[in-house]
C-alpha cells in the first residue's frame, strides 16, 4: 500500500532523457536555448520555425553536443503547416508520442511600437495570428499525438503585468496566451496533461538586444535580483514545468523576471 505522506509524486511517462520535445520558433533566441536545455537532458528535440536555415543551425548545435534533433519548417499561423508539423514530430518520436510542446514562436522585436490609436491594423492581426492563434493551432494539431502526462508550455510575457505603453497588440496577445493556457489546462487535464505559461521579463536574446539601447542594463534597478535575465533563467522554468516535480501544477503562469513584479 503506498504511503501518501511520503511517496514521490508520479513521474511523467516517459521521463527526462526519453521525451520528444517540440519547440516552435527555435531558430534562435529563447527557442534555441530551450532546445539546448532539453537536449542536454537527453531528449529528442523537434526544432520548428519559419526560418528553416536557423532551425537547421540549432539542430547542428544540438547534434554537436551529442543530441538528437530534427529541423522542420513550419508556420504556426497555418493549419495545414502545423498539421504536417505535428505528424512529422510524431514520426520522429520513438513511440509516436509528443511529450512536451513549447509554444515559443512569436512576433516580438520587429513589432512597431505605436500609440494604440496608430497601430497598423494589419500588424495587429499578424501579431495576434502568430502569438495567440499559433499556440492554439499547434496544440490543437498535436493533441492526437500528445502522450498521457505530457506538458504544454506557452510563452507569455511579464509585460502583461506591467502593461507596456505603445505595445498594445503584443501585450494583448500575451495576455491572451495566459487565458488560453487556463482553458487548455481544463480541457487536457483528464489526460494528465499539464498546460502552463512562462512570463519572462526582459531577457537578453539576439531579438531583445536590438529592441532597446543599453539592453544589458534595462530594468535591472527595478528587479529584486540586480542583474539582467539570461535565456538560461527561462530554460530552468521550462525544464521544471516539463519535469516530474510539476505534475500537479497546471493552468498557471510562472513569472520569471528576477522579482520585478509580483502576481
Ligand atoms: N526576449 C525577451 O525579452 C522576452 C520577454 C518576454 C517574452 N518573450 C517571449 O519569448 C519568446 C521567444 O523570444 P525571443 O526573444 O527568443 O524572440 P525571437 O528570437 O524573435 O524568437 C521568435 C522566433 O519565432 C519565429 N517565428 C515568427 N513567426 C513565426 C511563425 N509564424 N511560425 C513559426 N515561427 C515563427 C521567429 O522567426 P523569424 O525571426 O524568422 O521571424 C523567431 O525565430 C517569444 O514568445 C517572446 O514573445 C521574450
Amino acid at each position: 500500500m503506498p504511503d501518501p505522506r511520503t511517496d514521490q509524486p508520479a513521474t511523467r511517462v516517459p521521463s527526462a532523457g526519453a521525451r520528444t520535445v517540440l519547440i516552435t520558433g527555435a531558430a534562435g533566441g529563447l527557442g534555441r536555448a530551450f532546445a539546448l536545455g532539453f537536449a542536454a537532458q537527453g531528449d529528442r528535440v523537434v526544432v520548428a520555425d519559419t526560418n528553416l536555415e536557423g532551425a537547421q543551425q540549432t539542430v547542428a548545435l544540438l547534434e554537436a553536443a551529442g543530441g538528437t534533433a530534427l529541423a522542420l519548417q513550419a508556420n504556426v499561423t497555418q493549419l495545414g503547416s502545423v498539421t504536417q508539423l505535428a505528424a512529422d514530430a510524431s514520426a520522429f518520436a520513438s513511440d509516436g508520442k509528443i511529450d512536451v510542446i513549447i509554444n515559443n514562436a512569436a512576433i516580438y522585436a520587429t513589432i512597431t511600437r505605436s500609440p494604440f490609436e496608430e497601430i497598423d491594423v494589419d500588424e495587429w492581426d499578424r501579431v495576434m495570428a502568430v502569438n495567440l492563434k499559433g499556440p492554439w493551432l499547434v496544440t490543437r494539431a498535436c493533441s492526437p499525438y500528445l502522450a498521457d502526462g505530457a506538458a504544454v508550455i506557452n510563452l507569455s510575457s511579464a509585460t502583461v503585468l506591467s502593461g507596456s505603453a505603445q505595445w498594445a497588440h503584443y501585450v494583448a496577445s500575451k495576455g491572451g496566451v495566459i487565458a488560453l493556457t487556463r482553458v487548455l489546462a481544463k480541457e487536457l487535464g483528464d489526460r494528465n496533461i499539464t498546460v502552463n505559461a512562462i512570463a519572462p521579463g526582459f531577457t537578453l536574446t539576439e531579438a531583445s538586444y536590438g529592441l532597446i539601447e543599453g539592453a544589458a542594463e534595462y530594468g535591472v534597478d527595478r528587479g529584486s535580483i540586480k542583474r539582467a535575465s539570461e535565456p538560461a533563467d527561462i530554460v530552468g522554468a521550462a525544464l521544471f514545468l516539463a519535469g516530474p516535480g510539476s505534475r500537479y501544477i497546471t493552468g498557471q503562469t510562472l513569472v520569471v523576471d528576477g522579482g520585478r513584479q509580483f502576481l
